[in-house]
């Protein structure tokens, strides 16, 4: 059987998801902001994450992605799935992601995303994993650092599931 390990519960998480808020909402004060979230990792996070931004011109899209990797590791070999569709030049651009671990996927995000000519381009992770970063990418905003392990719940998954657990929790299996 799967254990699941507690490692931030639904008071800690919003801890968190409010002081990223609070930063994001100080840095992009009297700018239009367009935040693109990573489907489908990133949609409880995302949703919870605009809520509490204290900004008047905000506007949201998705992309999706999919990663040849195994269900717990992600690989280089990244596919585009779901383009996002607002128009992103001239604008600032936030990337709302689940997970930066290797850093393949951000560093194809940010390739992607520049192409359309972004008046700048940051990004927002719910949980950055350091030690296993292969690619020289970081996030300008990151809600907690985690070092080993797989995590699921809050919007994460392994095989499709736990996506619904209010917390977020190691999973051994
Ligand atoms: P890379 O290695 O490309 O990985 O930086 C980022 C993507 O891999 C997924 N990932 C996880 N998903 N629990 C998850 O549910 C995890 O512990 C985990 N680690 C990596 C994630 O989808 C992210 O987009
Ligand atoms: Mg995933």
């Amino acid at each position: 059987m799967p254990e699941l390990t507690p490692v931030l519960d639904t008071d800690a998480i919003a801890r968190k998801v409010d002081e990223v808020a609070r930063q994001i909402s100080s840095d992009y004060r009297n700018a239009d902001l367009v935040i693109i979230g990573v489907l489908k990792g990133a949609f409880v996070f995302m949703a919870d994450l605009i809520r509490r931004l204290d900004l008047s011109h905000v506007a949201v899209d998705f992309i999706r992605l999919a990663s040849y990797g195994s269900q717990s590791n992600s690989s280089g070999h990244i596919r585009l799935l779901k383009n996002f569709e607002i128009d992103i030049e001239g604008k600032h651009v936030l990337i709302v992601e689940d997970i930066l671990d290797t850093g393949w996927t951000l560093a194809f995000l940010k390739q992607h995303l520049s192409a359309y000519s972004p008046r700048s381009l940051k990004t927002c992770v719910l949980v950055d994993k350091r030690e296993r970063r292969k690619v020289d990418v970081q996030a300008e905003y990151v809600c907690h650092v985690a070092n080993e392990g797989f995590l699921v719940g809050y919007g994460l998954d392994y095989d499709e599931n736990y996506r619904n657990l209010p917390g977020i929790f190691n999973l051994k299996l």
